[in-house]
């Protein structure tokens, strides 16, 4: 699918972002694997949240779905009787990887060829110190992986990177295991999985950047997920960016270890307001209003790198409309997302009359150079493509956007709501 976008005169209007995709895989997983059943509301109706629910159903959990609601079956898994296929999604892999090292049937699991080219290793080799026998290409680095079960054991591991995924895959890991599971983080990544498990009745303590947990049968509860900060971001970004501009953003998840999108772009001068703060389902949640703002430059590095790992193509669109030249580093990890998100943001913006400069670990991006309309590709990655959405908002002239369709990994009406909020974008 083919997407042309033009830059409407105003830009005003209220947005529900899709259910979070982060927390929807863990609430429906972790209540697979827990004792009752339980109600999850929202569930997000991405292509990868869909992922997690076909590898469920594969291992036999029982999920009946009635539009973004599920009922959900917790119980034992059971072998599966075919390769069970993961699409796009990294979150399902890893999350799931830690599962079923954890049991004691074989199984196979494999993705689409963004996974398959993913690292793997760094969720084989501590799942192989906890003694589960664990086999994948070259060696165990990449998918497909092959499970063939083992008794797990806790052990005390230094995180090598700071990947929520990683981290959820040993926690996972870790109720299956005898003894206590120590993890050291370099940092801090999003919490959801800690949340959720002591919510479930697991023994979850952080000590720092030190997380541990015990082995545990999880405990079924309902789940109602919030509106995805990560899909927010576009509409911020767009508003924030565009000169006659006011967008709010409705239910937006807040948690801390999420909200380095709204921290940089405060610190680069956006008029945000976050309204409205509660508690929903143990989660932060708030109503948000951007609007048309002066930016200027900042440095984005460190620990707030993983506070924002997702949001760094649409932070970088930003960027460009910010005075001065803001350094984005510390981000190598976005060479191994769904695509090398260093390079497709640097090339795509670049076409468009950006000044977006790749740096081994970021980017360097000038600002005030004007965007012109041009014809760009997604790399068949959702958050190139709606990146490249905000950019046709805010540029001169057309932007077309091919294989625009990659959207639907998280946010299936990313383009109806794009649609609804600016005339002249034509599919
Ligand atoms: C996710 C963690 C992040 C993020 C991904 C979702 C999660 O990956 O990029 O989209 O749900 O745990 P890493 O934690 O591996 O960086």
């Amino acid at each position: 699918m083919q997407v042309a976008v033009r830059r409407p005169r105003r830009l005003t209007g209220t947005i529900t972002p899709p259910g979070d995709k982060s927390i929807s895989h863990r609430a429906v997983i972790f209540n697979a694997i827990a004792e009752g059943e339980a109600r999850i509301n929202n569930y997000g109706p991405g292509a990868d949240c869909q992922s997690t629910l076909r590898v469920l159903r594969s291992l036999g959990t029982q999920i009946d779905s009635n539009g973004s609601s599920l009922m959900v079956q917790g119980g034992t898994l059971q072998e599966p009787i075919d390769i069970l296929n993961t699409g796009n999604s990294g979150t399902t892999t890893r999350l799931m990887a830690g599962v079923l090292a954890g049991q004691s049937f074989l199984s196979v699991m494999t993705g689409d060829r963004s996974i398959r080219s993913r690292p793997m290793g760094r969720i084989v080799d501590p799942l192989r110190l906890m003694g589960a026998q664990v086999d994948g290409r070259d060696g165990g680095k990449l998918a497909p992986l092959i499970f063939r079960g083992g008794t797990l054991h806790g052990i005390e591991y230094r995180l090598p990177v700071a990947s929520a995924q990683l981290k959820s895959a040993l926690l996972l890991a870790g109720l299956f295991a005898e003894g206590d599971t120590v993890l050291a983080q370099p940092a801090l990544s999003r919490d959801h999985t800690e949340l959720m498990f002591r919510a479930m009745g697991a023994e979850v303590t952080e000590d720092g950047l030190t997380v541990s947990v015990k082995p545990a049968r999880l405990r079924a509860i309902d789940v109602t997920i919030p509106a995805d900060i990560s899909s927010a971001a576009y509409w911020l970004v767009a508003a924030v960016c565009h000169p006659d501009a006011e967008l709010t953003v409705m239910g937006v998840g807040t948690n801390p270890t999420r909200t380095g999108i709204l921290d940089a772009l405060q610190a680069m001068g956006a008029d945000l307001s976050i309204i409205n703060e509660r508690i929903e389902g143990g989660e932060q949640v708030a109503d948000i209003i951007a609007r048309s703002s002066r930016l200027h430059s900042i440095e984005v590095a460190g620990d707030l790198i993983p506070r924002l790992v997702d949001e760094v193509p649409i932070l970088a669109l930003a960027a460009c409309f910010a005075e001065g030249t803001t350094v984005i580093c510390d981000a190598a990890e976005l060479r191994v997302k769904e695509s090398d998100r260093l390079q497709a943001t640097s090339k795509e913006l670049t076409r468009m009359g950006a000044s977006v400069e790749e740096l081994s670990d970021g980017l360097r991006i000038t600002g005030g150079h004007t965007l012109t309309g041009a014809r760009g590709r997604s790399y068949g990655d959702h958050r190139i493509a709606m990146t490249l959405g905000i950019a046709g908002l805010l540029a001169s002239g057309e932007t077309t956007i091919a294989a625009a369709d990659a959207a639907s990994i998280s946010y299936p009406s990313f383009w109806d709501d794009l649609a609804s909020l600016a005339e002249g974008v034509k599919s």
